[in-house]
């Protein structure tokens, strides 16, 4: 038996991956986190499946349910949104499931980061305007934030920054990231990204708050960045004709020729 940890994607139910979907499949037990999770992704339990909304259950409820599975020797499909390596929660399942001695799988997920720049249609990384994306959200009622995690210090970085569970602190995120970023830094709001009902609000900076509509208060993420609305940056030197590189040796003398998969580049260099 094992519980398997699965990233179920931003909303929509085909963004799920191939092997999300074969070990829900294969599982007797499916634990979802329902405020989050389409409720399409769970037509590939099996028939007679467990199917179990953990959205009103605390962990240690959470914990009894998988230890009832596992006393069964039955399978757990364990979904969270997005990817499991932000703001899933995981790591104190994790953390309970090793005490217990109850082994586990992580099948990573479509982040909601990446499914709302996609919707913009935005690299979030362009050539010497932004080479970092920062993952970052302001305090809730739930969580604090690290002293020295202060959406401040990441503003004072210049990366791109999307920002998590914070739409309703818009006006507080803007009025901080104005001094650092211009008031005409190119901003959106991208509310449940890859949802049927996705809305993709954009404004330069200091206008995003007024754009925003005060109904979207929860499942939105805010980017902000040069990155957003560039147009004149360099190309990237991966594609440039000339560049001497391993798919692609501009002549017989570069380290590269005769490179093959298994033996590196002649001369050694990587
Ligand atoms: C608890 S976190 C879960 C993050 C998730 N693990 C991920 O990989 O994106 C929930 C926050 O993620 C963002 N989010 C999740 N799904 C979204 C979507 N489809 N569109 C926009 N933002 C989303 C929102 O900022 C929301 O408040």
């Amino acid at each position: 038996m094992r519980v398997h940890f699965i990233g179920a994607g931003p909303g929509a139910p085909d963004l799920l991956t191939l092997r999300g979907r074969d070990l829900i499949a294969a599982s007797p037990v499916c634990l979802y986190a329902g405020s989050l999770v389409p409720e399409a992704v769970l037509e590939h339990c099996p028939d007679g499946a467990r199917v179990v909304n953990t959205a009103p259950m605390d962990l240690d409820a959470i914990m009894t349910e998988i230890a009832a599975a596992h006393a069964r020797g039955e399978d757990v499909a364990r979904l969270h949104s997005g990817d499991l390596s932000v703001w899933s929660a995981m790591g104190e399942q994790i953390r309970r499931l090793d005490a217990l001695g109850i082994p586990y799988t992580v099948t990573p997920g479509v982040p909601s980061f990446a499914a709302a720049a996609a919707s913009l249609g935005a690299e979030l990384t362009l050539p010497e305007v932004a080479q970092s994306v920062v993952l970052t959200r302001t305090p809730g009622r739930a969580s604090s934030m690290p002293e020295s995690e202060s959406l401040a210090a990441f503003a004072a970085t210049g990366a791109t920054l999307a920002i998590h569970l914070s739409v309703q602190n818009l006006a507080s995120v803007v009025g901080t990231l104005v001094p650092h970023y211009g008031p005409d830094c190119p901003a959106a709001v991208v509310f449940r990204a890859s949802w049927p009902d996705e809305e993709v609000i954009r404004a330069p900076l200091s206008g995003l708050a007024e754009a925003v509509g005060p109904e979207i208060t929860r499942t939105a993420l805010i980017l902000v960045g040069r990155a957003l609305g560039a147009t004149g940056f360099a190309e990237s030197r991966l594609y440039a004709a000339g560049y001497d590189r391993r798919y692609r040796p501009q002549s017989a003398g570069s380290i590269w020729s005769g490179w093959k998969d298994d033996t590196g580049p002649a001369g050694g260099a990587a």
